[in-house]
């Protein structure tokens, strides 16, 4: 199955996106990570993406879909994929389309399946603020859903947890305004493919997964 995960930042993409990828048995492909590690390793791709990361803004469409691009042509893709957060404009849309047209697998010639994650902002503002990675494991906490993390120490594996830069409350305000903006219109542009399947995703993350796999199942995935 080739499906794409869409929702505003904070609507659980990443965390979903674990959960699902496992139990359809696909490679899980999430753009702002490759991001991050880049920026990490502080490679060219990374020293460029984090100007526009910092501040909320998206990274230039050219410099998303040529990773995609190379990410998409490697083998373990050739059964499917779960892609969390990217398309996130409609130019990458139009030229995911492409991506996996030119693929040319036994899979067919486009995506299965667009699953949009619903959550409002403030629910959204509220996850990001409290919001902690570990340096360690890279396991995603919440501060006040996620005890006991003791003096900022991941219960997994011990290691040190930190706040992303762009979960300041400023960016995470303009990262909301770039959705509306710039990503919101990939529902009216999947919907129009009929391949748009929207769930709500707030409440435990055990009933979001439940609710997700059940949807992809209702939608014949
Ligand atoms: P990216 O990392 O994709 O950021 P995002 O979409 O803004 O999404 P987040 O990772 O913040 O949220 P999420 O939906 O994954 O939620 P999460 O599971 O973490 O991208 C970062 C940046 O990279 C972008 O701003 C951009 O600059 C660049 N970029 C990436 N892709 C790009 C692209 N295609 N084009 C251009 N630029 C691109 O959960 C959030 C919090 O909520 C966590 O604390 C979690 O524990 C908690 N939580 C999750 N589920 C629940 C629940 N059910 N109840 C309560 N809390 C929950
Ligand atoms: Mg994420």
């Amino acid at each position: 199955m080739r499906l794409v995960l869409v929702g505003p930042p904070g609507a659980g993409k990443g965390t979903q996106a674990e959960f699902i990828a496992a139990q359809l048995a696909v490679p899980k492909i999430s753009t702002g990570e490759i991001f991050r590690e880049n920026v990490a390793n502080g490679s060219p791709l990374g020293v460029r993406a984090r100007q526009y990361m910092d501040s909320g803004h998206l990274v230039p469409d050219e410099i998303t879909i040529n990773m995609v691009r190379d990410r998409l042509t490697e083998p373990d893709t050739a059964d499917g994929f779960l892609l969390d957060g990217f398309p996130r404009t409609v130019p990458q849309a139009v030229a995911l389309d492409k991506l996996v047209a030119d693929l040319g697998s036994d899979l067919g010639a486009g995506l299965d399946v667009v699953l949009e994650l619903v959550v409002d902002d403030d629910e959204v503002i509220r996850r990001l603020s409290g919001r902690r990675t570990c340096h360690g494991c890279g396991k995603i906490w919440h501060v006040d859903f996620d005890p006991p993390l003791r003096d900022g120490v991941c219960d997994r594996c011990g290691g040190e947890l930190f706040q992303r830069e762009d979960d300041l409350a400023e960016t995470v305000a303009e990262r909301l305004r770039v959705y509306a903006r710039d990503t919101a219109p990939l529902v009216d542009y999947y919907g129009a493919q009929g391949k748009l399947v929207g769930i709500d995703a707030t409440g435990p993350v055990e009933d979001i997964t439940v609710r997700a796999i059940d949807a992809l199942r209702s939608y014949g995935g």
